[in-house]
């Protein structure tokens, strides 16, 4: 058996390759992805993670170091390279759906799955992090700036989740329905 026919298998009736989780910071797109891979049987990746390892460095730290600009630079990448595979749920970080680039990889990519909350649940979520550069300061006011600039963004994604209402493993089980259901 080719390495081909083998990753078939394991891909079993599934329609998609992969499944790609969007969204805002704070939105359970971690949570949910590892749920949701170990329920599947597939990997669980995560572009942030990944660009993390590929640069030796956090991205608090790349943020600092290099700026916005090359850490979006590194997530195109870390999105490519991962979405060539099959078998993946991919968590992708908040802004990664604003370049159309990107967008277009995803679709390409597998079923694209967008997570929503209202700013109310995010800033109660992300309040204590210091890990999301793009929050430093004042929360309510950088996640309510953030919020109104890409209200927009996560619209193209086929299935729309609202997790103000519904636990990690709930969305985690309706995602998966998706994915076995007929299409
Ligand atoms: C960002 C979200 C973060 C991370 C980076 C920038 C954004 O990921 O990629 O801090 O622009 O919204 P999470 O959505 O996983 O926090």
């Amino acid at each position: 058996m080719n390495s081909q026919e083998n990753t078939k298998k394991e891909r079993g009736t599934c329609m998609y390759k992969n499944v790609v989780l969007v969204g805002f910071m704070g939105t359970g797109k971690t949570s949910v992805g590892k749920i949701l891979a170990k329920k599947m049987g597939w990997v669980f990746a995560d572009t942030d993670h990944y660009v993390e390892e590929k640069a030796g460095a956090a991205i608090p730290q790349i943020f600092e170091a290099e700026g916005e600009q090359a850490f979006r630079l590194m997530e195109t990448e870390a999105l490519r390279e991962i979405l060539a595979g099959e078998c993946h749920v991919v968590s992708t970080g908040g802004g990664a759906v604003l370049k159309e680039e990107n967008r277009k990889l995803m679709l390409a990519g597998g079923l694209v799955v967008a997570l929503t909350a209202s700013e109310a649940t995010i800033v109660e979520r992300v309040r204590y992090d210091v890990n999301r550069p793009l929050l430093k300061g004042n929360v309510e006011e950088k996640v309510h700036i953030l919020m109104e600039a890409r209200r927009a963004a996560y619209t193209f994604a086929p299935l729309q989740i609202d997790t103000d209402i519904m636990s990690a493993e709930q969305i985690a089980r309706l995602i998966e329905e998706r994915l076995k259901g007929p299409a």
